[in-house]
């Protein structure tokens, strides 16, 4: 069974005596309620390390004013299971004091790379997926750290933030696990009703839509947006957030599709009170 630690400085005690040992640390940081995503990055972590550490905290600094924390669902027992099947050595959940006591004063702001597509959706969305990350890369002391393609701008953020604060850290990005109907896996799927649940893959049903379309002739990126659109509102009740075709490096959007560019097509849809976030990279 994995080790379960809730302490910081026992957690970097730990990591201390795993690199003292010369071996190789990489991180897998969750907010929990692990499902098959998840655990496809914990087995890829273990793949490229002695040592596997998975976190589990959910982040109330990443959260808005009126998102889903206090819901957010949680059950560490059953993720230090399943985490552990899957290759986790550690499992790191501390509680909230710990790694933010009264007083705390210090964030990492993204810049520009946090206030579009999902950052403009959710203001201050990714200052706290920085701050986060960057916390428990100083208290996990990895040497690699694994996420998932599922949060796309999230990792162009982390690959970011890992050059620019000259983190000595290798990043590995992993594919999106999918339902057998090509629903992404999320552990926001849980609140979806069950109408909500059958309507939910036309969402992946869009995207491949676009890259069929974007393949064939059209280049036109509103054109194909306003395809995706009429896909998925004839066929759900889902309201649209936004619908995004951008350079898959640098989150510019893209106008017009181009040769050899890696087009990062990406969407946020509600249904009933459920946000949910899809992507996929075409390079033409
Ligand atoms: P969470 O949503 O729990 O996701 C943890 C990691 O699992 C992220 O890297 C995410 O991209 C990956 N993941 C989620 N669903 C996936 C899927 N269907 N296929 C592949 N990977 C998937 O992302 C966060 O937590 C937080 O923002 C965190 C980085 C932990 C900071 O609080």
């Amino acid at each position: 069974m994995a080790i379960t630690i809730r302490d910081v400085p026992e957690l970097q005690h730990a990591a201390d005596d795993v690199r003292r040992a010369g071996k190789c640390i990489a991180v897998v940081p969750t907010m929990g309620f692990l499902h098959e995503g998840h655990l496809s990055l914990i087995r890829t972590a273990r793949q490229h390390a002695d040592i596997v550490i998975t976190t589990v905290f959910v982040n109330p600094t990443q959260f808005g004013p009126s998102e889903d924390l206090e819901r957010y669902p949680r059950n560490l027992e059953r993720d230090v299971l399943a985490a552990t099947a899957a290759g986790t050595d550690y499992v790191f959940a501390p509680d909230t004091k710990s790694l933010y006591p009264d007083g705390y004063l210090t964030f990492v702001t993204p810049d520009r790379l946090g206030s579009v597509l999902e950052g403009k959706s959710r203001p201050g969305h990714f200052r706290g997926v920085a701050t986060i990350v960057a916390k428990l890369f100083n208290i996990t002391k990895p040497h690699k750290a694994v996420f998932g393609q599922k949060d796309a701008q999230q990792v162009v953020v982390i690959r970011h933030m890992i050059r620019d604060l000259n983190f000595d850290i290798e990043l590995i990005v992993v594919p999106t696990v999918r339902e057998p109907d090509g629903l992404a896996m999320s552990s926001r799927n849980t609140y979806l009703s069950r109408e909500e649940r059958s309507q939910a893959p036309v969402l992946y049903q869009s995207l491949k839509l676009a890259e069929q379309r974007m393949r064939g002739n059209e280049k036109t990126s509103a054109n194909i947006i306003k395809e995706m659109t009429a896909l998925i509102t004839s066929s759900s009740p889902g309201v649209i957030d936004y619908i995004s075709i951008a350079d898959a490096n640098t989150l510019e959007e893209l106008p017009v599709c181009q040769e050899h560019r890696r087009h990062l097509i990406s969407l946020a849809v509600r249904f009933g009170k459920t946000r949910l976030i899809d992507n996929i990279t075409v390079t033409l």
